[in-house]
């Protein structure tokens, strides 16, 4: 009786440290700081550069392997999509490139970011596709419940109604939070058989992060980041197909454009001596069709 207690105790103590901890990353994320930090004319040339190539390129394979199981207009959701930048520039090129959207959402808990995620698509995207994608404060946590509400719809109406998924930097806190199979779990029920899901995150193996320079991170938890190995955990359990487990990526989001100039150059050499110390962590899995 005793041990019941104790671990009730224990499980008790876990959830209002994690409550706790997602209070304090909403509070960032919700700051004036992470509105500049995340959108198009501030976030910086590094991460701009991204959206348009080496992301682009990762996008542009999920998007053919979407197309290889289902001819339909493609329906997209991004969780974690901060101001938007991605699932904007997705769309953009996605229009130049010919192939229909039904439609597009983007999510996160954020509600100063899904204002500026909103704005965000009236200024970059092109009339006749900007009235295709909405934004919507939902958790990561409980991302169709959350998603279901904002736009009106049951939980069970959104099973199977997306062809692509992707999260751009956010998966670690899922882990960090010890929700990542859930969240995992919760995607697969999202998309359609065949339907793909794209996580990029940070590297742990990447030396030069500057929470790891600086060392003034609090707590381990908070700054925890998750191995490759460990990021395709929860979408294996989940029952997806793992197409691609990779390192990429050598720009910092925020270089200005001599620094991202310089890292471009330095991106073929780098892969071909380093590549598990690049500074993304890539995962692409397949819901099996
Ligand atoms: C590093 S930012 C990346 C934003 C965007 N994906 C991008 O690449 O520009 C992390 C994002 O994850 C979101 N986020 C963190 N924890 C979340 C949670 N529990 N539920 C929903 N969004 C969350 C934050 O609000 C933030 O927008």
């Amino acid at each position: 009786m005793s041990c019941l207690n104790d671990s009730l105790i224990v499980r008790r103590m876990q959830m209002v440290t994690t409550e706790g901890m997602n209070k304090s990353f909403l509070d960032e994320y919700n700051s004036p700081e992470a509105v500049l930090k995340y959108s198009t004319k501030t976030a910086g040339q590094g991460v701009n550069y991204l959206i348009q190539h080496d992301y682009a390129r990762v996008y542009d394979q999920a998007i053919d392997g979407c197309r290889a199981t289902s001819d339909l207009p493609l329906r997209v959701l991004e969780f974690g999509c901060g101001a938007g930048m991605n699932l904007v520039g997705l769309v953009s090129r996605l229009q130049r490139r010919g192939i229909p959207l039904e439609r597009a959402w983007g999510a996160d808990f954020s509600v100063s970011l899904i204002e500026t995620a909103t704005k965000e698509a009236s200024t970059f995207l092109a009339a006749g596709i900007r009235d295709k994608v909405s934004f919507h404060v939902a958790r990561n946590e409980s991302l169709s419940a959350d998603l279901a509400a904002g736009i009106d719809r049951s939980a069970e109406d959104l099973r199977g109604a997306f062809d692509l998924i992707l999260g751009v930097n956010t998966f670690r806190y899922c882990h960090r939070l010890g929700n990542a199979a859930d969240c995992a779990a919760d995607i697969y029920r999202l998309l359609r058989p065949g339907g793909v899901v794209v996580m990029i995150d940070m590297n742990d193996r990447f030396p030069l992060f500057r929470s790891h320079l600086k060392g003034t991170v609090e707590s381990h938890e908070e700054a925890y980041l998750p191995s490759l190995e460990e990021y395709v955990v929860p979408f294996e359990a989940a029952g997806f197909e793992i197409t691609t487990k990779d390192h990429f990526c050598w720009i910092p989001h925020s270089a200005g454009r001599a620094l991202t100039g310089i890292c471009r150059t330095l991106t073929p050499i780098l892969n071909a001596t380093a590549r598990s110390r690049a500074m993304r962590s890539l995962v692409v899995a397949r819901k099996p069709a």
